[in-house]
């Protein structure tokens, strides 16, 4: 038995000696001492021999299996440390190389506008409220005080869905909407997309207006341009000069379009004001009678204005932008520089 043991150690530490590789290394081990390996064999027969040997073979077969694992411990850690090495000298980290980035991206510029246009009203007591874009024509027109035929609906190129349903030209529809929903003290703004059949440098199918209007017991125009005018200020500058121009809606008596002084030349005159000095920004009013009278308020006790921006041109005329299709095109050399 002892010489047997003794041939095992042997052999498995002269075939440690001769291996050249880790795998190598583990295919002895499993042959010593895997679960049918050699020693394993005679560590189990132990039983078979006589009480007085079992205790001393046994402690004999402990120390040789412990000595064969140190040997491959050994072995396998010299084979680890070699590839370590060669790793490193084959596949240096150039810690120079510069890294790998994930671009991130960033909000719309028309989307940066809206939200910062949406900040100054709700900072002035406005509330945010919106309405369907597939809207019926009573709402987008009728109710509005555009009657049928009227030559007023000509100022808007209407995508009609059937004779009674359009895509809503504008966000005025969500004043009618919500007024006949909520009765006065109102302070509402409403944002959302609006279509018309339209489309050049200046205008696009689809684009972005915000409604804004307010209905109490005393409101006046001149709440209108102090309101106004704020807004004006915060997204153009506090010295922008801000007029109001006689103009017509429907919806509103009296109305009116606001300029600001051009932001290309200051109000010397240039191609984009066409040499008036002069920018539209919005459309505005006071609420027409005849539309409190469609939604139920006493146009006696009530007064409110209104007022609708398009949130492209807010856009175009803030940082300089000439062409409102660039807003759609999603060059990211365009997008990049918001
Ligand atoms: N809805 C008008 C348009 O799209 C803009 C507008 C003008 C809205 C005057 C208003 C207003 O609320 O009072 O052309």
């Amino acid at each position: 038995m002892m010489k047997e043991i003794l041939s095992i150690k042997d052999s498995a530490q002269e075939e440690i000696n001769n291996t050249d590789n880790l795998d190598a290394v583990q295919n002895i081990r499993i042959k010593y001492l895997g679960k049918k390996g050699i020693l394993t064999n005679k560590i189990k027969a132990l039983s078979a021999i006589a009480k007085e040997e079992r205790r001393e073979f046994g402690r004999i077969l402990n120390e040789t299996k412990d000595y064969i694992e140190n040997l491959l411990i050994r072995k396998e850690a010299l084979f680890k440390a070699a590839e370590l090495d060669n790793v490193l000298k084959t596949q240096r980290i150039d810690v120079t190389v510069p890294g790998c980035f994930t671009p991130f991206g960033h909000l719309h510029p028309t989307t940066k506008v809206l939200d910062e246009i949406i900040e100054i009203f709700l900072s002035m007591g406005f509330r945010i409220e919106e309405g369907p874009e597939v809207e019926l024509d009573y709402y987008n027109f009728e109710a509005l005080n555009f009657p049928k035929d009227h030559p007023a609906r000509d100022m808007q190129d209407t995508f009609y869905i059937t004779d009674d349903v359009v895509l809503r030209t504008h966000t005025s529809s969500v004043q009618i909407r919500i007024m006949e929903k909520h009765n006065p003290p109102l302070k509402v703004i409403a944002p959302g997309k609006v279509y018309r059949c339209d489309a050049d440098v200046s205008h696009t199918p689809m684009f972005q207006q915000l409604e804004g209007f307010m209905v109490d017991k005393s409101i006046s125009m001149s709440d209108l341009k102090g309101i106004l005018e704020v807004f004006a200020h915060a997204v153009f500058g506090p010295k922008t000069p801000v007029r109001f121009r006689p103009s017509f809606f429907p919806f509103t008596e009296p109305s009116a379009e606001v300029d600001i002084g051009c932001v290309i030349c200051s109000g010397k005159g240039c191609s984009v004001c066409k040499n008036t000095g002069w920018i539209e920004i919005l459309g505005a009013g006071m609420i027409n009678p005849r539309v409190f009278e469609k939604v139920g308020y006493d146009p006696d006790l009530y007064t409110g204005f209104a007022f609708g921006m398009g949130i492209e041109r807010i856009t175009m005329l803030k940082y300089g932008i000439d062409d409102i299709r660039l807003f759609f095109e999603n060059d990211k050399r365009f997008l990049e520089q918001f």
